[in-house]
């Protein structure tokens, strides 16, 4: 019988978080989750599809694995946001592959597993407009890092920008129950878990009912559960777990949860705010539903409602017709707002999206590459200018581990998400403590724990 299995992860939290549900049902099964490859008779890569680059890496991974598998007998899952797509670069019946499962089926994985033992290919990518997960516990063996600790919120998205295949993935959107979600944050805390991120696409989208937890078939929108009343509920609950979450699209974010983030010292003063293009016209081309103004005002009333926040964006240089024009929009707008920092992408066309579809990707590589740059060098200059004002102050760190440079130093991050490192004393890891900062790159801030006289 097949027994050992190994993950191999590409893709974002969410992915993480999918593998500890994995691991969670296949232990259950009598599975056995092995850290070392070769060690493994099952190898399931959980696979990531928003940039064409992240499925070349699948890509060449398997080409790897596949002359392993010449040498030992093991069999290979794609798993994830791949699954709908990978045929469309392997044949399955060349038994490079022997399963796919997309993410809401990851409940029927031992008997999938079963099935191919019986020589038998398998292919599950039917997206659920149900799974939550909701009655498995995430697996903690997984995650090395002891410290920080992710809870999905919800599935899916609804949103269809039309540069973005999450949509179709991960399908429509579903939020977790409460109750739900609280139990899983217990859990985390009894472990000694000192933060959780909630995690969802579009966690300020988050609604649910006792009805129903599939957004757009609730009705009655005031009755329901929304994300600012969640955020309150667990901040109050948990007050000893520091609360970050991710993903907030400009779009859906309220007053509300602003508010409530000022109101518990126990939620990260941190907002990841994806503006994607500083210009109107792209904005309309991507269906961000917002305007430039709008997501102005939005950074207004978070400057104006909590002004210690620290604020991210994801911005996508050479969209679909992009001009130098809306290129110079998007400068604009990071020179208003001076991020804290940010995570920046070359457009890329994926096939079965909007865009893909009904526009031309016609911005030449070059173009986008300088683009890119451009947008890099300025948020480095934001960052550094923006890291250099904490020099003096003395910052609550909650410790994750050794820092990579130098393991006689700790490294950890602030309430703003700030990375810091400091030398390392009698303190240990999940321990929060005062660092002044004495130094800072464009990345990191450099301190010693505060002298008590
Ligand atoms: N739910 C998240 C986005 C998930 S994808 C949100 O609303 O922000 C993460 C980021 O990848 C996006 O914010 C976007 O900047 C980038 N991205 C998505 N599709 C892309 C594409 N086709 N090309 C380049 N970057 C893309
Ligand atoms: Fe993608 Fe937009 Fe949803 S970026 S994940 S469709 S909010």
């Amino acid at each position: 019988m097949l027994k050992n299995f190994y993950i191999i992860n590409y893709g974002c939290q969410m992915n993480i978080y999918d593998n500890e549900i994995i691991i969670s049902i296949l232990t259950k099964n009598k599975y056995n989750y092995v850290k070392d490859i070769f060690k493994a008779d099952i190898i399931l890569i959980n696979t990531c599809s928003i940039r064409e680059k992240a499925e070349i890496t699948v890509i060449n991974k398997l080409i790897y694995l596949n002359s392993l598998k010449k040498k030992k007998k093991i069999f290979i899952g794609i798993i994830g946001c791949m699954a709908r797509r990978i045929q469309k670069f392997i044949k399955i019946k060349k038994r490079i592959i022997d399963f796919i499962v997309g993410p809401d089926n990851y409940r029927e994985l031992p008997n999938i597993i079963k099935s191919i033992e019986d020589n038998r290919y398998f292919i599950n990518i039917l997206l659920s407009n149900e799974e939550t997960y909701s009655n498995i516990f995430p697996s903690k063996i997984y995650n090395i890092n002891k410290v920080t600790s992710y809870v999905t919120i919800s599935r899916g998205c609804d949103n269809m920008c039309t540069f973005c295949v999450v949509p179709f993935t991960r399908g429509r959107e579903r939020s977790k129950s409460p109750n739900v979600i609280i139990k899983e944050c217990e859990r985390l805390y009894n472990y000694g878990y000192k933060e959780i991120t909630l995690l969802g696409q579009n966690v300020d989208s988050y609604l649910w009912t006792p009805e129903t937890h599939i957004k757009k078939n609730i009705k009655d929108k005031k009755k329901a559960i929304d994300f600012s009343n969640l955020l309150e509920i667990i901040a109050k609950k948990f007050n000893n777990i520091r609360f970050r979450f991710s993903t907030s699209n400009p779009h859906d974010m309220s007053i509300r949860v602003l508010k409530v983030i000022k109101k518990y010292n126990n939620i990260c003063k941190y907002i990841h705010l994806p503006v994607q293009s500083g210009s109107n016209r792209i904005l309309k081309l991507m269906n961000r539903k917002y305007s430039r103004l709008e997501y102005i005002n939005l950074i207004d009333n978070i400057k104006n409602i909590i002004p210690e926040c620290a604020i991210s964006y994801d911005i996508i240089t050479g969209f679909c017709t992009e001009t130098e024009k809306d290129h110079i929009d998007t400068l604009n707008l990071m020179k208003y707002v001076k991020y804290d920092f940010g995570y920046m992408f070359m457009y890329s066309h994926r096939e079965g999206t909007y865009s893909y579809n009904k526009l031309k990707d016609n911005v030449p590589l070059i173009i986008k590459k300088r683009r890119l740059n451009e947008i890099i060098k300025l948020q480095r200059k934001h960052s550094y200018n923006k890291l250099k004002k904490y020099i003096n102050t003395v910052q609550n760190v909650l410790i994750e581990g050794d820092s990579k440079k130098d393991n006689n130093y700790w490294y950890g991050r602030n309430s703003q998400n700030t990375l810091i490192v400091f030398k390392k004393n009698n303190e240990s890891i999940g321990e929060y403590v005062n660092v002044k900062i004495l130094k800072n790159t464009s990345a990191t801030l450099i301190g010693e724990r505060e002298k008590k006289y």
